[in-house]
């Protein structure tokens, strides 16, 4: 699997269900309140950190992104996909919602005072985390929070159509949060909570939370 051959076909892929995966998932927080109190947590820690911007990487339809602004947290977003910007920009308009890939964050060094990925990273494989993570810690003000959003389990899965039936070459990678966590702090980071989610459920998840050492 070359870099360029994952990249591309994970955008091309959200570029096709970009609009169904927004009517899908536009009013899910509603109904997820481990991941309202997961995202009041976070905006809590950016505050306390002094505030400022903070990315949403991997941004998707941007209801994540709109919810943070509700919070008062000055958040935008970045994103693979082309059609999720457009999406993004017609659902909230005002919003700042940016193309880029957390493989090469076009971001300046210690510029954001948080950063979320939020089932993003899933699409990342194992040997570009690091490279992924060392990019969060750079875009990162020293201390500032970091949130994670994955799923949990092992292995990898190649996804061929979802969100109605849409076509899609896209990997899943699943993985344990104590991997996660051993990643993040050798890419710089101090690993602060994790709770689980969906234990029931086929494929559980797990949010992170962590902070960039000084
Ligand atoms: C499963 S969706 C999650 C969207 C949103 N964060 C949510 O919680 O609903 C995955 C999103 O990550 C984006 N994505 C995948 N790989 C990316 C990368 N390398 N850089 C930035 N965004 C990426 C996709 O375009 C897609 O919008």
């Amino acid at each position: 699997m070359s870099d360029q051959g994952w990249l591309a076909d994970t955008r091309t892929s959200y570029d096709t269900v970009a609009v169904s995966y927004a009517d899908q998932v536009r009013d899910a927080l509603a109904v997820e309140p481990y991941l309202r109190g997961s995202l009041a947590l976070f905006a809590d820690l950016v505050h306390a950190a002094g505030g400022g911007s903070v990315a949403d990487v991997g941004y998707g339809p941007g209801h994540v992104t709109a919810h943070l602004r509700k919070l008062g947290v000055d958040a935008f977003g970045i994103d693979l996909s082309p059609a999720m910007v457009d999406v993004a920009r017609r659902d909230h308009p005002g919003l700042r919602f940016e193309v880029g890939s957390m493989t090469d964050l076009d971001l300046a060094d210690a510029s954001v005072a948080g950063l979320l990925a939020f089932w993003s990273l899933i699409h990342v494989p194992d040997d570009a985390v690091s490279r992924v993570f060392g990019h969060f810690r750079r875009a990162l003000r020293p201390g500032g929070p970091l949130l994670l959003g994955v799923h949990v389990g092992d292995g990898s899965r190649l996804k061929t159509q979802g969100y109605g039936g849409h076509p899609m070459r896209v990997y899943v990678h699943r993985r344990q949060p104590g991997q996660v966590a051993a990643w993040l702090r050798d890419a710089g980071f101090t690993v602060e909570a994790q709770m689980l989610l969906d234990l029931d459920e086929s494929v559980p998840g797990a949010v992170l939370f962590a902070r960039r050492q000084p």
